[in-house]
């Protein structure tokens, strides 16, 4: 039987901003498990939930400081517990997000680490004396991710520590099989409490050339960007392991955050490393046919043979939102939740990205972020009522563009709305096995328009892109009819050839 995972949607879930219960201005778990029935309405398969462990959130939860709690803000492991037995019953799978790279550096761990030379735990951490004495020699040039150094000098016991993102954020020493098994531990702490799955944080950085060499002079990318030790492949098969003596339909989805689809493709293993690898390449092409036509096809020549499964991102809580980077158009955005739902592999949706949401305009006195995301993080527009469904204080970020009209209920109640597009793409996918689970083949198509096959035995779609403002007339063979429009217009009549600007559709056989 298939793996679950290989036609499920994802919906990515940022805790902070997603729904709140408690009243205070940040989201919570209560809050998601509140807004089950909306994703179960949606049509979504399942929730990857960012980080909600305790953590002094000077990276929002990708500084944790106890992998096996809930912080206080989000709620308690019952609430956790609770929000599992609810998406179940909806038949929803729960991922959640595992941050391996680094701890925080209030965690117990770190804090024991930091303590003397010869703590037990120092070399749970990185730590590298300079190659000169004193905070004046760096042990090499590697830069954090938000800027700085990725080395920070502890004074109390001489040495540097490595870091690949904050100085709050100590990189874990993988080389150290205590490491090894304590994290395994936190992995079967809630593979055992039933959770569906892992979204892993920083794959590529687990591991560490030993000898630290320097990055090329000159190189402006932040060393996290770039480090790609092949000794990560053998850590990720023993993770692997772990997930798999649940009886093998956990899923390990791995942020490899390196710009490379070839190299991306390498940590699925010979199908014992990762189930799942993200590949963010297409975050960063313009709204482009050519651009896209080369993601595609690269996906396809390098993990079609290995039997890979591939992953489509548009957007997440790293990145501005696309709506936002493809010139703000909601055509646009419809237009590319076409193409997002119908490529083969994994998709993963983004909360909001169904209501067309732009990046919020976050004045310079309510930045939070070290990384000056805040933008795509912005809180999630449930109604039309001045409060958009948070009860208590205002949200911690500002809204999005337009909460009044673009929010759930407003668009849950047009019929014609982005909202409904995605949930109709939804819905004809699930339907389809070609377009759930079919082969890719590029069809022939004007200039502008992306067009392509889906097919699995006899069930077949046409997919139509049109990257261009200018209509456009595509030529056929055989009768088709619309089944998905991104204008919302023609669906059910027989296709004519005729692709409006900005526009997508999915076709089936007449
Ligand atoms: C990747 C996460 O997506 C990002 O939000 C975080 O800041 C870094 N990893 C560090 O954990």
């Amino acid at each position: 039987m298939e793996p679950w995972w290989r036609s499920a949607v994802f919906y990515q879930i940022y805790p902070r901003s997603f729904a709140d219960t408690g009243g205070d201005g940040v989201g919570d778990l209560a809050g998601i498990r509140c807004r089950l029935d909306y994703l179960q309405w949606l049509g979504v398969d399942a929730v990857w939930i960012c980080p909600f462990y305790r953590s002094p959130m000077t990276d929002f939860g990708y500084d944790v400081a106890d992998y096996c709690d809930v912080d206080p803000m989000f709620g308690t492991l019952g609430d956790f517990d609770r929000l599992l037995a609810e998406a179940h019953a909806r038949d929803i799978k729960v991922v959640v997000d595992w941050v391996p790279n680094h701890t925080s550096d209030q965690h117990p761990w770190f804090v024991e680490a930091r303590r003397a030379r010869d703590s037990p735990k120092r070399d749970w951490y990185v730590w590298r004396d300079g190659p000169g004495t004193g905070a004046g020699g760096r042990p090499n040039n590697w830069k954090a991710a938000f800027g700085g150094d990725a080395w920070t000098w502890d004074q109390a016991t001489g040495q540097w520590y490595l870091h690949l993102f904050l100085p709050t954020q100590p990189d874990l020493n993988w080389r150290n099989p205590e490491v090894e098994e304590a994290m395994h531990a936190t992995l079967r702490f809630w593979l055992d409490r039933g959770v569906d799955g892992f979204r892993i944080d920083v794959v590529q950085g687990l591991t560490k050339d030993p000898a630290l060499p320097d990055d090329p002079p000159g190189q402006l990318l932040p060393h996290a960007a770039v480090n790609d030790c092949a000794d990560t492949h053998a850590v990720l098969r023993r993770l692997r392991q772990v997930a798999d003596a649940y009886g093998g339909d956990r899923v390990l989805v791995g942020e490899v955050y390196l710009l490379s689809t070839p190299t991306v493709a390498r940590y699925v293993g010979n199908g014992d490393e990762l189930h799942l690898a993200f590949d963010f390449t297409p975050l960063y092409e313009p709204w482009d046919l050519g651009a896209w036509r080369g993601r595609i096809e690269e996906v396809e020549e390098e993990l079609a043979p290995v039997g890979g499964w591939p992953t489509w991102t548009l957007s997440n809580h790293d990145n501005p939102r696309h709506r936002t980077r493809y010139g703000g158009s909601e055509r646009r955005a419809r237009a590319a939740a076409v193409l997002l739902l119908t490529l083969r592999g994994a998709p993963f949706l983004y909360y909001g990205e169904e209501l067309g949401l732009e990046d919020a305009l976050v004045p310079p006195d309510r930045v939070v972020d070290p990384g000056g995301r805040d933008g795509c993080r912005s809180p999630m527009p449930w109604d039309a009522s001045p409060g958009h469904g948070w009860p208590g204080a205002a949200p911690w970020l500002p809204w999005a563009p337009e909460p009044e009209v673009r929010n759930v209920a407003s668009l849950r109640a047009d019929e014609g709305s982005i909202l409904h597009l995605y949930r109709r793409l939804l819905a004809a996918r699930r339907s389809s096995p070609a377009l759930h689970g079919g082969a890719w083949r590029p069809l022939e198509a004007p200039a502008g328009v992306l067009a392509y096959e889906r097919a699995d035995g006899d069930d077949r779609r046409a997919v139509l892109v049109n990257f261009g403002e200018a209509p456009a007339t595509v030529a056929l063979e055989g009768p088709w009819e619309v089944e998905v429009d991104s204008d919302a217009a023609l669906e059910g009549t027989r296709f004519r050839g005729r692709l409006a600007g900005d526009a997508a559709m999915v076709l089936r056989p007449a």
